[in-house]
């Protein structure tokens, strides 16, 4: 028989009460975690979203109380009547808040019983949790983790310190439509059929873009919105095809006031977690950070910076090293302080690693008593001595060489270095290193369709010096590849190697829209069925304005220090994309298909 709760209503949460407390008469509500039975006791750790304490019960003092506790297992519902008292200083515990005392119980309410968990809640390291399918399955269970708890926690200071920050700086918060046309940023929409428009859909926005912008139009001035948005595309261990965006854009604005904007939010709400990052954030081109990083997002809580080794292998007649400076390619490397002693085996798993990044091999140097390299027979000692020296190695280091097309150069040796400093340890986890980078290019190059898409999205605005190549790169056939050369006025905000937000500063004018439209291939009537209602807008006296959004999960990643967006988000979904607990997406009932005019066709 389960007991009602009736009028009892609770004094403390399970993690509020100190030595202070003791003597106090108190009531507790919570889940049991433990509950430990040495006969004439009985010991519950009571937990709620607070915390955890020790309840006691006595066969003596509290009988009927004892007695009932008998049949109760981990995570039944209870409430607990009774008086703090001191714990006896060996039985401190130093680990909980509460463990300077206990509760000693004289009433004991059953307020309900649980089913045995799939999974042990209550473990030591996260290395020792259940499976990630199973306890997503079972979210409301893994999200009473104490961890969890806290993120989630902490997810919302986040969100408020967001809001603080842009209200007191006179942005006004505007919702926009989750029910839109397509608000194009590089990934599929998810779309939604129209009941009373039969044949008819509707998108889900990818971001708030187009819509923020004609808050702009609009004589808003600065807005923000906290913006839930979806993408169909791959996942990876840091995205989600639903996330949520701190959106906002600024009329008037140029580059450095939106940067202002951008390092003011993350500074505030990294003294969540007592962070204080440089006002003024360090800036880096996108050359350069590809240049000396392999990566758009580099991770500076380390060095190992690229080394180019182009100059010193020029007129080589290795094949493969030649015919890639031949076409234009080139040949980089990154030095492992200290790790000359890589064995076989281990240089193996890197080359594997980088060919996953397009590389076709992966040479090396070790520098041990003797320099040894697989290269040794085909370049001779002298110009591996004379690599090793370029590459800045000393004693004792391994140089690790990728040849290629620069961008598979990039990708690779980027991905390298992030995975030999994680491998190695080399990351120093108390450190916060953020970074703008800045002059992203403009398009990127779809070498399968060879066509240009946007690199940011296609509201972004050429930089003013590429104004005029932009210009003539569209209206001259011939001169269609000076569009890879375009850099625009888009930038990233970039902490510990994540990329936190994104922005730029969009294109005002309508001919300029018109030409970006032209430049990503569509026809004027497609641009026109698209986003005529937004080129139509544009005509009517659009203000300057720019910037940018914030991933909420990637931030609170950084706030939580974890690795895994799942960790920071109360109910997400699987890298394949599914919700394992509600079970969808699911089949919907062929009724509702009808009235869609929807057919679905197997396989
Ligand atoms: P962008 O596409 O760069 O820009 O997105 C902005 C930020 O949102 C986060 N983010 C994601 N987080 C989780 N899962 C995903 N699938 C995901 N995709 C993006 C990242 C990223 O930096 N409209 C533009 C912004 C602008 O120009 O103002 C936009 O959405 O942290």
């Amino acid at each position: 028989m389960l007991d009602v709760l009736g009028s009892l209503e609770r004094t403390h949460t399970c993690g509020e009460l100190r030595e202070a407390n003791v003597g106090d008469r108190v009531v507790l509500m919570g889940w049991v975690a433990k509950k430990r039975d040495f006969g004439v006791f009985t010991f519950i750790d009571l937990r709620d979203r607070d915390g955890v304490t020790q309840v006691v019960l006595s066969s003596e003092k509290a009988t009927e109380a004892h007695g009932k506790a008998k049949t109760i297992r981990g995570e039944f519902v209870l409430a607990v009547k009774g008086e703090v008292v001191k714990r006896d200083e060996g039985a401190k515990n130093a680990k909980l808040s509460t463990g300077a005392i206990e509760v000693k119980v004289e009433e004991l309410l059953v307020l309900n019983d649980a089913a045995v968990p799939p999974f042990q809640l209550e473990v030591a390291g996260s290395e020792n949790l259940a499976a990630e399918e199973t306890r997503l399955k079972y979210r409301y269970l893994d999200l009473r983790r104490p961890q969890l708890q806290r993120n989630i926690r902490m997810r919302a200071k986040a969100v408020k310190a967001i809001r603080e920050y842009f209200d007191d700086r006179g942005f006004i918060e505007i919702e926009t439509p989750i029910l839109l046309k397509s608000t194009p940023e590089g990934a599929r929409d998810f779309v939604v059929p129209s009941r009373i428009h039969t044949g008819k859909f509707f998108a889900l926005p990818q971001s708030p873009q187009i819509l923020k912008q004609i808050t702009m139009i609009a004589g808003f001035d600065r807005y923000y919105q906290i913006a839930r948005c979806f993408r169909d595309e791959d996942l990876r261990a840091d995205r989600q095809p639903e996330f949520t965006q701190l959106d906002m854009e600024m009329s008037f604005a140029n580059r450095e006031q939106v940067y202002r904007e951008m390092e003011g939010m993350f500074n505030h709400v990294l003294k969540l977690i007592d962070i204080t990052l440089p006002a003024e954030w360090p800036r880096m081109t996108y050359a350069e950070a590809m240049r000396r990083y392999g990566s758009d997002k580099p991770d500076l809580r380390f060095g190992m910076e690229l080394q180019d080794l182009s100059e010193v292998l020029k007129g080589t007649d290795f094949a493969p090293f030649a015919d890639t400076l031949a076409k234009g390619g080139e040949i980089k490397c990154v030095v492992a302080k200290g790790k000359g002693d890589y064995s076989r085996k281990h240089l193996d798993e890197l080359q594997e690693f980088v060919k996953r990044y397009g590389a076709g091999a992966m040479a090396w140097i070790k520098i041990g008593d003797e320099i040894t390299s697989s290269l040794l027979k085909v370049l001779g000692e002298g110009k591996i001595t004379e690599l090793a020296a370029a590459a800045g190695a000393e004693k004792g280091d391994a140089v690790l060489i990728v040849a290629g097309k620069k961008s598979v150069v990039a990708a690779s040796l980027g991905a390298l270095r992030n995975e030999i400093a994680r491998r190695e340890g080399l990351i120093d986890r108390s450190k916060y290193e953020c970074l703008i980078v800045t002059e992203f290019p403009m398009f990127e190059h779809d070498d399968e369709t060879d066509t240009y898409v946007a690199a940011h999205h296609p509201f972004t605005s050429p930089m003013d010096e590429d104004l005029e190549m932009f210009k003539t790169a569209v209206d001259d056939q011939s001169q269609h590849h000076l569009l890879g050369q375009v850099r625009a006025k888009a930038y990233d905000a970039v902490i510990n190697g994540y990329e936190c937000a994104g922005g730029s500063i969009r294109i005002h004018q309508k001919d300029v829209q018109a030409l970006n439209f032209k430049a990503l291939g569509m026809s004027p009537e497609s641009a026109s069925t698209q986003f005529g209602f937004f080129l139509n807008a544009l005509e009517y006296g659009t203000p300057p304005h720019g910037g940018f959004a914030a991933g909420i999960e990637r931030t609170c990643m950084i706030l939580c220090g974890t690795e895994n967006i799942r960790d920071v988000m109360a109910f997400p979904k699987t890298a394949s994309a599914q919700d394992l607990m509600m079970d969808s997406p699911g089949v919907v009932d062929p009724l509702q298909l009808d009235e869609l005019g929807i057919n679905v066709v197997e396989g």
